[in-house]
């Protein structure tokens, strides 16, 4: 999947985009969206995606990339509704919500075809994804006004910083990794997210009980998933080996697809000990 700059699109975070309220919101959790004020608050830092001095390896490249005239009006017009902004300090996810619900975080959600459909499946919860990349951002902002998903906020940045600087620890019910950039290259495997230091990170920030949840098409880096997991002391496999597919992850095309042709793919649900 290819990535662009987003520090080159017109789209910011801005708190002074007006604040609306979607038309028609989705199931129990009409969760109000995020006020200007808890915008203004939350707003320290610039949007910083490229933030110079990061001291550890990127898992993601900045591209150009192509994006509709769709999702870059979605990006002008939405992301100050629906986005929160990076900053150097710990979210309130009360305040970002509009309510206290269970929090899960998604990295990577791509274009944002799984997000919106667990985000509408689960009323209950509140979904953070976190994603680079404009043109996903933008089609993923359209989908929360399209269906008007209530549950759902979005960062664009670099999820390593917004877990590392964001995300309170024991705080997380549960994070999904869907398909991160398996980096097939063995002088790239040290761009892959899911490794052991990050992967502490993570663990340290998900709530005693809550999950995290992995899935992969490729084998190799599934085997190194099991393998991360599994030595992660605050993490305990919730199957013997790898896990099914729970219900409430649905089957992308590309998935679909990938079945039909034989492809193999790869699920793991680790459990956060006390
Ligand atoms: C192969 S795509 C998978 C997208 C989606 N989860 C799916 O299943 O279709 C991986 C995505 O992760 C994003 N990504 C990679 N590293 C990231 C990071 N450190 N922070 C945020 N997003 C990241 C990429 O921009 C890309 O969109």
């Amino acid at each position: 999947m290819t990535t662009n700059n987003p520090a080159d699109t017109p789209a910011n975070n801005s708190a002074t985009t007006p604040v609306n309220t979607p038309a028609t919101p989705a199931g129990d959790a009409a969760a109000t969206p995020i006020s200007q004020e808890t915008q203004a608050a939350l707003a320290s830092t610039p949007h910083a995606p490229n933030s110079p001095g990061a001291t550890h390896i990127r898992s993601f490249v900045h591209r150009r990339g192509h994006i509709t005239q769709g999702q870059l009006a979605a990006l002008e017009r939405l992301m100050g509704q629906w986005s929160i902004p990076y900053a150097p300090r710990r979210l309130d996810p009360a305040a970002a919500f509009g309510r206290e619900a269970p929090t899960v975080l998604e990295i990577g959600f791509g274009m944002g075809e799984t997000t919106e459909k667990i985000a509408l499946a689960r009323p209950g919860d509140n979904f953070l994804g976190v994603e680079v990349f404009n043109a996903g951002v933008g089609s993923l902002l359209r989908r929360i006004e399209d269906s008007s998903i209530p549950n759902l906020r979005i960062i664009q940045h670099d999820a390593v910083e917004v877990v590392r600087d964001m995300i309170a620890p024991d705080s997380l019910a549960g994070v999904h990794i869907y398909f991160p950039d398996p980096w097939p290259k063995k002088r790239h495997h040290k761009r892959r997210l899911v490794q052991p230091p990050f992967i502490a990170l993570l663990a340290s920030r998900i709530a005693p009980g809550g999950y995290i949840h992995c899935a992969t098409d490729w084998e190799e880096y599934a085997v190194q998933m099991l393998e991360v997991l599994g030595n992660e002391p605050l993490l305990k496999n919730t199957a013997d080996g790898y896990a099914p597919r729970p219900d409430y992850r649905p089957l992308t095309k590309f998935e679909t697809r990938g079945l039909r042709l034989g492809h193999g793919v790869w699920d793991l649900i680790f459990k956060r000990v006390a």
